[in-house]
């Protein structure tokens, strides 16, 4: 019985140090979306603009992100690893997932006429 517990408590702290090390940070995420210029184009919060496509809350998984910044050679100026990280860029994702959902303008009694 004595061991069961040891065990559990390695395995528990294994996957600790496991999540840990991979886990992405949304607030990094924030710091990094305004030093490396996305906020230019996509806004402050992802939430788009005059320039580029809403991000917030982004429906398309990392990779499909990953291979789009990297690649694109559309409007988008393309970021290099060098520029801009694989960490960096899964915390910029962390950040954009974890954006909240706006409120509905009608719950909001500034705008009521
Ligand atoms: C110079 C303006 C500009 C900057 C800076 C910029 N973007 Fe973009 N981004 C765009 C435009 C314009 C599009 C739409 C491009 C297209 O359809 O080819 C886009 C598209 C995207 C998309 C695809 C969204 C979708 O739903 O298809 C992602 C993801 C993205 N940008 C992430 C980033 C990240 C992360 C950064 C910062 C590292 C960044 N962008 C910086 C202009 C910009």
């Amino acid at each position: 019985m004595r061991y069961m517990g040891m065990i559990a408590a390695v395995a528990a702290s294994l996957l600790v140090s496991i999540t840990g090390a991979c886990a992405a940070s949304a607030e990094k995420g924030r710091v990094a979306f305004r030093e490396k210029g996305c906020w230019q184009c996509h806004g402050y919060e992802g939430q788009g603009g005059a320039n580029g496509l809403t991000l917030a809350r982004t429906q398309l998984p990392l990779e499909a992100v990953d291979v789009f910044v990297r690649n694109t050679d559309g409007p988008m100026p393309p970021f290099s690893k060098k520029m801009l990280s694989d960490e960096d860029l899964a915390d910029i994702y962390a950040f954009l997932s974890a954006q909240p959902v706006p409120a509905d303008p009608k719950t909001i009694p500034l705008l009521a006429h």
